[in-house]
């Protein structure tokens, strides 16, 4: 495709928005960024540095020091942490909690939004978040929302916490996605929010493999009329 785009892919936990965003960045031959990983990185490198989560300034501070480089990886991107690669020590419940607790405070949020505007402003990216297509790439080529039910979303978080061989409740699982979705969805600061032109996608009852390929159908709309409009 000649006309690279900016695609971002919002949505709450367990919308399948990694498996998803990977599989369309493959089809399309573009760079997958994970940005969420991004505020996991902050987060665990706040427990690694016993940095008090109720601490913003600290944190804050410790976020603009912070050197975060996402790699493509074979499968998953890797995240290189001030030179170390913590890719295999961000995914725990932990982190995950930790992530969501800094991902509020602006003073983290500046710097690494800063870092995700510049990784993908030439396009030919599919970004996915929580705040892409509303505060990141206002003017993004093309916006999906993502979302399927909590009890789907749940599901599918409990299964790949067995997969890690941890042991989890399923109706405490369930009580951790409605927690993270209170918390980025009420926070202050870039909340998840649909953008008022992204296409919403409703997977609950859709696999990732025909997600991405409905996803993929409308970049190549985009696309085309992308190539009228600019004249190539
Ligand atoms: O997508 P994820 O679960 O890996 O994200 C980790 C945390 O970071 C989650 O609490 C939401 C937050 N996040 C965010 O606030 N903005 C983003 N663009 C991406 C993630």
């Amino acid at each position: 495709m000649k006309n690279k785009l900016i695609i971002a892919i919002d949505g709450p936990v367990g919308s399948g928005k990694s498996t998803v965003a990977r599989r369309v960045a493959d089809l399309l031959g573009y760079t997958h960024l994970d940005s969420g990983a991004m505020y996991r990185a902050i987060g665990w490198k706040a427990l690694c540095e016993k940095i008090s989560l109720d601490s913003p300034d600290e944190l804050a501070a410790m976020a603009s020091r912070a050197r975060i480089d996402l790699l493509p990886g074979d499968g998953r991107q890797r995240v290189i942490l001030d030179g170390e690669d913590i890719t295999g020590w961000i995914r725990t419940t932990e982190v995950s909690h930790a992530a969501s607790v800094v991902a509020a405070i602006p003073g983290v949020r500046h710097p690494l939004v800063a870092e995700q505007r510049r990784a993908g402003e030439r396009g030919g990216v599919v970004m996915e978040g929580r705040d892409i297509g509303s505060v990141v790439f206002p003017h993004a080529d093309l916006k999906i929302y993502l979302d399927a039910s909590p009890e789907v979303r749940a599901g599918r978080r409990w299964q790949e916490l067995r997969e890690k061989g941890e042991a989890a409740d399923p109706l405490i699982v369930l009580a951790g996605v409605h927690e993270r979705d209170r918390r980025d969805r009420e926070r202050k600061m870039s909340p998840l929010v649909r953008a008022a032109d992204a296409v919403v996608v409703d997977n609950s009852a859709m696999d990732a493999e025909e997600t991405a390929r409905v996803i993929v159908m409308m970049a190549e709309e985009r696309a085309k009329g992308k190539s009228v409009t600019s004249g190539s």
